[in-house]
């Protein structure tokens, strides 16, 4: 194809989408899109305005509206750097919360699709493969235990300075995977073409070396 190449990576909250996916686009040299940094953005936004969470009209305007820069790991939304604030959990259980709508979802596509640029992409989410890149050139879906996923956010918040209860966390996990997965708007799941990583046993540098000698042989049969 004449598009540059996109290595789709999805699956639930906590999972190593974003550890794994970061480090990917690294070996490879390709672009980076955290997309639901995206509906964090959009979320923190909302909190700031103090609109409803189903106020979907301004929801839209909200998101067509935001300025954000990516860079060097940081986001700025506005000017301001929001990478901390934007991972608190209450700021993803209000993203988790604002992305059932579709409207909404419409309005943030052209957004992730304008990060497809050579020499590529790592994209990671929950539709990437399914919505956002359903030609991607290799779509991995990563799962792991509650268990392993909720001790993995609990030190990731834990190293951040926020505080939390491994108990709140996973009954919060188990909350989001199921509205997550449950949502009619492009619902968390495998696309029907993905290669499924459980990741519970493996250290983030045996999954990363899954994924790009996956993307290593299928780019090498074409
Ligand atoms: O880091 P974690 O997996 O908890 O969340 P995230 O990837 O930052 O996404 C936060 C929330 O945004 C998720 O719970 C999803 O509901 C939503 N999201 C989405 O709907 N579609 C995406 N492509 C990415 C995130
Ligand atoms: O993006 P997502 O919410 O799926 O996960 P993340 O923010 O990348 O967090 C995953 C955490 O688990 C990170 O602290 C990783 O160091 C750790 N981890 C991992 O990502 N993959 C493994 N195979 C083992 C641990």
């Amino acid at each position: 194809s004449l598009k540059a190449p996109v290595i789709t990576i999805d699956g639930p909250t906590a999972s190593g989408k974003g550890t794994v996916a970061q480090q990917v686009a690294e070996v490879l040299s390709f672009h980076y899109l955290d997309s639901g940094a995206l509906y964090r953005l959009t979320a923190l936004a909302s909190l700031k305005v103090g609109i409803d969470e189903d106020d979907v009209d301004t929801l839209v305007e909200l998101a067509g509206d935001l300025h954000i820069v990516f860079r060097e790991g940081c986001v700025r939304l506005d000017g301001e750097d929001v990478s901390n604030e934007i991972r608190a959990e209450h700021v993803g259980n209000r993203a988790s919360a604002i992305a059932v709508h579709g409207a909404l979802r419409q309005a943030l596509i052209a957004r992730q699709r304008a990060f497809r640029v050579p020499p590529g992409l790592v994209a990671d989410g929950r539709d990437m493969g399914t919505v956002i890149f359903p030609d991607a050139t290799l779509k991995v879906f990563l799962t792991a235990s509650v268990a392993a996923r909720a001790e993995r956010r609990y030190k990731q918040l834990i190293e951040k300075g926020f505080s939390a209860k491994l108990d709140d966390l996973s009954r919060d996990l188990q909350a989001r995977d199921a509205r997550d997965s449950q949502r009619a708007a492009a619902p968390l799941k495998a696309a029907a073409d993905a290669l499924t990583l459980d990741t519970s046993g493996l250290s983030v540098e045996q999954t990363v070396e899954t994924v790009v000698g996956w993307f290593r042989e299928r780019t090498a049969r074409e």
